[in-house]
């Protein structure tokens, strides 16, 4: 078509013939985007209804093979039955220590709204303090998920120690075992710390624990995991960056327990010895040997929690009450540490 032209006409020619295969395209990647939002847009309104919906029927929901199990769209993730007490489902307790310090209320928020998506758990919030933190009061009551607000200070003669480290959440954690053992039965309990990140599939999974389950826990130590060690789907050792001669080298959010098997065992606790708190609480559950673990997570390939950690931050500097009278300054600085 550009033949018998000089250079240039042949460029002009050329632009010509390509101009409409340029507009062509043009044409048909709009149209793809707007059908795309189309969908889009259609797939976020039937997710917001379907939530609703299962706000609704919470109360009387499954959480497997929930007869109205709903996909709103292969992007959006299905949405999980709102429900505190779910009789068709192990119930879960989830024992949180904590403490006040800067990032306390954005962990617990955090560590709340993924409680909120999981169907029947009971939350044992448990202060290291004399008091109950007022903050942390108002923020359990507004999840409107079924817990208990509980205090276990450290004893005096740990709190007093220089040397090392202390044994952080011990005492919290007793308290919570001591609850289970006098209120519940049945069920599975998990020590969740305020400070990790949880795929709600772990809560799917660690609830049907018969005895001890393991799975691995991202961002630990200089190997980034802690992980049983899984060959041809059987116990194979453990993957841990510190080892130190512990029969059980896993961490704190690595593992979940049957309550009946907990009842089974009422000398069981953790001893307050920083480091050895997993290891001395998993061999107080004897009779139990490391071969007995069930393993989670996909044979252990999947991550479902990680030890994320907030930076630490400071306490903030103290608020002019002079300059700022009167105004948000004063209410916000009450939230702040
Ligand atoms: C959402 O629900 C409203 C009222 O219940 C209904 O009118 C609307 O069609 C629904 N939207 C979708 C996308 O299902
Ligand atoms: C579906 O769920 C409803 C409400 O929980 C229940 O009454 C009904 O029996 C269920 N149907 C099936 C087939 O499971
Ligand atoms: C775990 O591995 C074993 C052996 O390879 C296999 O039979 C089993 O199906 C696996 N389980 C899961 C949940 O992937
Ligand atoms: C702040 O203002 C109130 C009255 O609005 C006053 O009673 C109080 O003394 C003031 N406080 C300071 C620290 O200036």
């Amino acid at each position: 078509m550009c033949k018998l032209l000089t250079y240039q006409e042949k460029i002009v020619c050329k632009r010509r013939m390509r101009f409409p295969l340029t507009m062509y395209l043009i044409i048909f990647v709009s149209a793809s985007v707007v059908f795309y939002q189309y969908h889009l847009s259609k797939a976020w309104m039937i997710s917001h209804n379907n939530s609703q919906q299962f706000r609704d029927l919470g109360a009387s929901s499954v959480e497997k093979g929930a007869n109205y199990t709903y996909y709103a769209s292969k992007n959006i993730r299905q949405a999980e039955p709102f429900s505190i007490n779910n009789p068709h489902i192990p119930p879960l307790y989830i024992i949180t220590p904590t403490y006040r310090r800067p990032e306390q209320l954005a962990e617990l928020t955090r560590l709340a709204h993924t409680l909120m998506l999981t169907p029947n758990v009971h939350w044992l919030v448990i202060e290291d303090a004399q008091r109950k933190t007022d903050l942390v009061t108002d923020l359990l009551e507004r999840t409107g998920l079924s817990y208990d607000h509980l205090l276990a200070p450290m004893p005096e003669i740990y709190k007093k120690k220089k040397k090392g480290p202390k044994p952080r959440g011990v005492s919290n954690r007793n308290k919570g075992l001591n609850w289970i053992r006098q209120n519940a039965k049945n069920g599975v309990l998990y020590f969740a710390d305020d400070d990790n990140t949880y795929d709600l599939q772990l809560f799917k999974e660690i609830r049907y624990t018969k005895q001890v389950s393991m799975f691995p826990v991202g961002l630990i130590t200089k190997l980034g995991i802690s992980s049983p060690i899984v060959r041809n789907g059987k116990f194979d050792g453990f993957y841990d960056g510190w080892i130190a001669g512990r029969k059980f080298p896993v961490d704190m959010a690595g593992f979940a327990v049957s309550v009946k098997f907990l009842l089974d065992r009422p000398k069981a606790g953790m001893p307050f010895k920083p480091g050895f708190e997993e290891d001395g609480f998993l061999k107080s559950l004897e009779p139990l040997e490391p071969y007995e673990l069930e393993l989670l997570a996909e044979n252990c390939t999947k991550i479902w929690v990680w030890h994320t950690q907030a930076k630490r931050n400071e306490p903030s500097q103290p608020l002019d009450f002079a300059k700022y009278n009167n105004t948000n300054l004063v209410v916000l600085k009450h939230i702040l540490v």
